[in-house]
Order: structure tokens, then sequence, then C-alpha cells
């Protein structure tokens, strides 16, 4: 079954810059600070450039050319306080949050925000940061097995009054938060984004998730990645949505921008990529069918700590956008885009490439023979038959 929805518009998130080093590991100069005046400014752009969601990223320790962090939640809980449109999607791992807490803070941020709070619930690579904090570091299928206990215990707590939840990892007895999040029609509670590639993340996502966010595919790669979700979605009657990371260096040539892929790959802190290759081992590498985020990724693609040159947005605005589309005609809902400079190429993504993405989106639709109507908003949420 074709995931493809040619009748609603693309929506867009850029990843917010809340750890130093910009998204690209290299010493190619980016205009971009992880401050949270640079921030605050940032979302102010990007709201009115048309993007729709930002999210921040989690991370604890320093890491891969990341040598300061700010926590994603507190920090998305100021940049939804300085905007007015924007939801902000705060990365969480569930190791390190109870779900019940986490339930009860994003309620209250959904308050502050008018209903524009929203979770990234990610599964964690980054071992020493469990174990160096005493943590308890589950082993890569079992981490999935939580998050799924996990992200069923927020959706409880979110929805329902008096929720019992009894299983391996949560044991909830009878518990209200007062008050419920917002209600904002059309979202039966703060929207659930979940992140992650190998085959136990695609089947929890497909269970689970509202959002499954893929790191950088290209055509082909992308729909071998969601397919696992959608057969673990099929079978448990729900219809999660696609985001994609892509990292964009839209230029006047293609020459340009290729030039400045190759200067960011050739400027690449090697140390840093090749710490980052053995830390990911932990990721879906270890597991038995060896499947999972970086597990076929080059030195190249690892600059981009998500992939997201293999998604190839590089180019002209308008290969760009054709690229954009493209993605859309196998089911992409949601493009999660990174730069170099991000305040400059967040506004230059809203005037230069936008207005063609929705141009070929109508395109595409009138070709297809459906409708196309360019302020409609995903059914996001369809009512699940597995009680999720
Ligand atoms: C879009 C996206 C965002 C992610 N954000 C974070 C993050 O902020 N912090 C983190 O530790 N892991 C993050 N991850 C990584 C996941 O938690 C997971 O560890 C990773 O996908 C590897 O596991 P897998 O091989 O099972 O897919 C992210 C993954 C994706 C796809």
């Amino acid at each position: 079954m074709s995931v493809a929805d040619l009748s609603t518009p693309l929506k867009f998130a850029y990843w917010v810059p809340n750890v130093s080093g910009g998204l690209v590991v290299s010493t190619i100069e980016q205009r971009t600070s992880w401050d949270f005046d640079y921030n605050k400014k940032l979302a102010r752009i990007a709201e009115d450039a048309g993007f729709e969601y930002a999210l921040s990223q989690t991370r604890y320790a320093a890491s891969y050319g990341a040598d300061k962090q700010h926590e994603a939640t507190s920090f998305s809980l100021a940049l939804l306080a300085a905007t007015e449109k924007l939801k902000v999607i705060a990365a969480v791992h569930p190791g390190m949050w109870h779900p019940g807490v986490l339930a009860k803070f994003i309620i209250t941020a959904d308050h502050i925000s008018n209903g524009r709070a929203a979770v990234n619930i990610v599964s964690g690579w980054l071992k020493d940061e469990f174990t160096n904090f005493g943590l308890e570091w589950l082993e890569h299928d079992e981490r999935y097995v939580r998050t799924e206990e996990f992200i069923r215990v927020l959706r409880g707590l979110w929805t329902e009054e008096g929720y019992s939840q009894a299983g391996k990892y949560y044991d909830i007895n009878n518990f209200t938060l007062s008050p419920a999040p917002v209600d904002v029609p059309g979202r039966p509670h703060p929207e659930i984004f979940f992140g992650g590639n190998s085959t136990a993340a695609q089947a929890t996502a497909g269970r689970v998730a509202d959002w499954y966010f893929s790191n950088g595919k290209d055509l082909e790669g992308f729909k071998e990645n969601i397919a696992g979700v959608q057969a673990a979605a099929a079978q448990a009657g729900r219809r999660p949505r696609y985001g994609l990371n892509g990292f964009v260096i839209a230029r006047d040539s293609e020459k340009e921008a290729r030039d400045t892929l190759r200067e960011i790959v050739e400027k690449a802190h090697r140390p840093a990529v090749e710490g980052f290759r053995a830390a990911v081992q932990e990721a879906g590498a270890s597991t038995k069918d060896g499947k999972g985020m970086w597990a076929d990724s080059t030195f190249e693609d690892l600059v981009q700590y998500n992939d997201g040159f293999k998604t190839q947005l590089i180019g002209t605005p308008e290969q760009i956008a054709e690229r954009i589309v493209e993605y859309k005609k196998i089911g992409v809902n949601l493009f999660l885009t990174c730069y170099l400079h991000f305040q400059e190429e967040v506004a230059a993504f809203g005037t230069d490439i936008l207005p063609i993405v929705r141009e070929l989106e109508a395109d595409a639709a009138r070709k297809a023979g459906v409708d196309f109507d360019p302020k409609s908003t995903l059914a996001l949420h369809e009512p699940s038959k597995a009680g999720v």
C-alpha cells in the first residue's frame, strides 16, 4: 500500500543547534551558534519562513564535536515561549526519564505554548552517557521494549483519567494528570515522534509512534526503511507519518553546492568522525541482522551525524525542490532539515525553495488526479484500533 499523501502540503522542520559545533563535524566555517540568543532568533526566522516544527537534540556529555550541549526539554520550552506558531519537539531518552514525569512536564509546556509541545522519543546509542551516570545500559533490542512501554504510558497519561499500566519497566497505578494537555482540534495529545532505524526501531515505531523519523536516505533506502514501520503499523491498525532528515546545501549553481559539500568533507574533523563510528556500533549494527542507523554509512556520510548528505538536498533551489517532491511521492510527509549557516539558510529556504515545492506539489497532485489544498493539515491521528 502506498503511503504517499499528495493532497496535503509537506511539512518542514529544522534541527535546533542546541549543541556546539553545528550539524557537520567539520572545521569549515559554520555561522551557527548553540547559544540561546542565536536559537531564539532562528526560531522566529523559521516560523516566519514557513517551518512548522523545530527539533531539539538530547545529549548530556561532550561527544562527536559537540563539546557543549543545552538540555533539550528546557531549551525547547524556552523556544516555545519565544515563538507564536512553531511546534518544538524535544528529544528524550526513556532510560533517563520516568514517563510520568515527562508527561507532566510536557503538559505544562503545552499550556505555556498553547498546544505546541511535542516529543521525539529516542532510544539512545551513547552508552557512556548512561553508564557514567550510573544508569543501566540495556542491550539494543531491549531498549525498544522499554521505549514501547514508555510511549504507551505517555499516551495513556495524556488521554485517560485513572490510567494504569503494568509492564516490565513501568507500573502505573490509577494515575490522573490534571490539567490534561491543551485541546487542539485534530490532535488528541502532544505529538509523539520517534527516531531510529534498526529493525526493532521500525517495529516499535509502527506500533506506537505518531511520526517516524528516518536518518538521511536515498529514495530506495527511504522506501526500505519505512517498509518495516508500515508492516508493524498495518498489523496494529495504525498510520504513522514519516519524516526524513536532509542536509540542505542550496547555492546558485549545482557546482557551487557540490563544492561546498566537498569542502565540508575535506575539512572533516577526522578523529571525531572516527570516534563516532566506534560509538555507533552500539546502535543497530550491534543487532543480529546488523541493520540500523549508520550500519552502511561511509566516512563522508558520518560527517553529518544523521546521514543528511544521503538525501542529496544539494544543488540549486529548483533541484532541491524537485528532489523534495520526489520523496513526497514515496511517502515523506515532513522534511527535517539542517544547514551550515542556520539563520541565513533557513530564511533562504523559505523564500527560494518553499514556493517552488508548493508549485511542484500542486502539479504532482494534479497529475495524480488528487486535490491539493495548500492550507490543509495532516489528518495526523487517525483513530487507532490498537488502543494506543
Ligand atoms: C531524527 C533522529 C533524531 C535523533 N535524535 C537523537 C538525540 O537527540 N539523541 C540521541 O541520543 N539519539 C538520537 N537519535 C538516535 C536514536 O536514539 C537511536 O539511538 C539511533 O537511531 C540508533 O538506533 P537504531 O540503530 O536502533 O536505529 C536520533 C535518531 C533520529 C533518526
